[in-house]
């Protein structure tokens, strides 16, 4: 089922409006992330992802289950993607591949890294697949400069590798019906019929190995993994788990999901600093009307672009976002403050991951195609 609440609409292809994170906690009926099992995966990664700590990764599937599997010696694999659109990936796409990759280090666990570079076509956000072709290779860049290992990850664009995939997807097709993919996907008659057969392929990669998947996503790609959840034991394979964000919001306010087709929402990962930086000194904040109201009544950090982002990528420090926190509310730290400093912070980051995207084109051939895990790959195909 998809969720169009009073107010808001999630599924895999838009989001709209401000999310009810409780109400799609029942609606698509997956689990809150409790302390007891934020304490469990702490004991056994060694320490917590500050997006743990912080509730943003605030639901799951299964997560329990992968726990107590990796307690009896058990392993799992990871599974994440991102399907190129019409400009270069967003901040808020970076977080399931931050968390995949904390995953893999934690756990030593294999990582494969899904580019659907056909869905944004089938679903009409782009108007030919040759638009999205620049972007192929930036989003793969972008992915491998976060840090992934080279001989335990696999990224794969689906036109080319469709040929190893194909016999899976027709598989799990055939145990998915048109009422049931319209129901979970809200499908209607002008959807295009590539796109009704896409979530056979996107769900593929859950039955590359023979252990339990867990795939590290904002909470809109549930529904993919909740029919994966139906057709996996029927073709003898693991129900995949799944650890689900929250969004990103845009620099515009709490209302606005970061979106590149919006620019003033979203900074890119290629996007030059001084522009970045401009954005944020621009960004909607939780301040008053004047300095002297603020520093009378406090700012509002919970209504705040700019805190949200200290608190989603650019303050790792528990102890520090704490005293920016309780500054802004008590009136003392005002919002230009606030936003020079997390401007410097985003365009030392972007410098940053230039030079490590620079690096990373060394490396491409690895993942794709001759590292440890990608070699195999290339002679994967089910055998069911
Ligand atoms: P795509 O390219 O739309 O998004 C890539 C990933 O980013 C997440 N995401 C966000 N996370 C936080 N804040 C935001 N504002 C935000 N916007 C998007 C998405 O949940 C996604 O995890 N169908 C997928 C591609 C895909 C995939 C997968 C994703 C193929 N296989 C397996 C996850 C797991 C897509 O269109 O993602």
């Amino acid at each position: 089922m998809v969720a169009f609440g009073s107010g808001y609409s999630v599924t895999p292809w838009e989001v709209r409006g401000r999310v009810d994170y409780d109400r799609l906690v029942e609606e698509f009926g997956v689990q809150k992330i409790e302390t007891d099992l934020l304490a469990k995966l702490e004991a056994l990664a060694g320490d917590l992802h500050p997006l743990l700590r912080r509730g943003f990764f605030f639901a799951h599937r299964d997560l329990d289950l992968v726990l107590r599997e990796c307690e009896k010696g058990e392993r799992f694999f990871l599974y994440t993607g991102r399907a190129p659109s019409r400009s270069p990936m967003h901040l808020g796409h970076v977080i399931p591949f931050v968390m995949t990759k904390w995953l893999q280090e934690r756990f030593g666990a294999n990582a494969y890294i899904m580019i659907p570079d056909e869905e944004k076509f089938l679903a009409k956000k782009v108007d030919s697949l040759d638009e999205v072709e620049p972007y192929v290779r930036l989003d793969i860049l972008n992915i491998i400069a976060l840090g992934f290992d080279p001989d335990r990850t696999f990224i794969f664009r689906d036109t080319e590798y469709i040929g190893r995939m194909y016999r899976a997807a027709v598989e799990v097709a055939r145990h998915i019906n048109l009422s049931i993919a319209k129901a979970t996907f809200g499908f209607a008659g002008e959807t295009s019929i590539g796109l009704v057969f896409y979530p056979a392929l996107q769900i593929v990669p859950t039955l590359f190995e023979d252990r339990r998947p867990l795939i590290p996503c904002a909470i809109d790609q549930d529904p993919y993994f909740r029919l994966q959840r139906d057709v996996a034991p029927k073709l003898g394979r693991r129900k995949t788990a799944e650890l689900l964000s929250k969004f990103v919001w845009g620099l515009t306010g709490p209302e606005s999901k970061m979106s590149a087709s919006e620019p003033e929402t979203a900074v890119l990962l290629n996007e030059d600093p001084d522009s970045a930086a401009r954005k944020v000194m621009n960004a909607f904040t939780g301040g008053r009307a004047t300095a002297e109201e603020q520093r009378r009544l406090g700012g509002v950090p919970e209504m705040c672009s700019v805190y949200h982002w200290y608190t989603i990528l650019f303050e790792d420090d528990d102890e520090r976002l704490r005293e920016r926190y309780l500054s802004c509310r008590g009136g003392e730290l005002l919002c230009g403050e606030c936003k020079v400093e997390l401007a410097k912070r985003v365009a030392r980051f972007l410098e940053s991951h230039r030079r490590k995207v620079r690096e990373a084109e060394k490396l491409i051939e690895k993942f794709m195609y001759d590292g440890k895990l990608a070699s195999r790959m290339w002679s994967w195909t089910w055998r069911g």
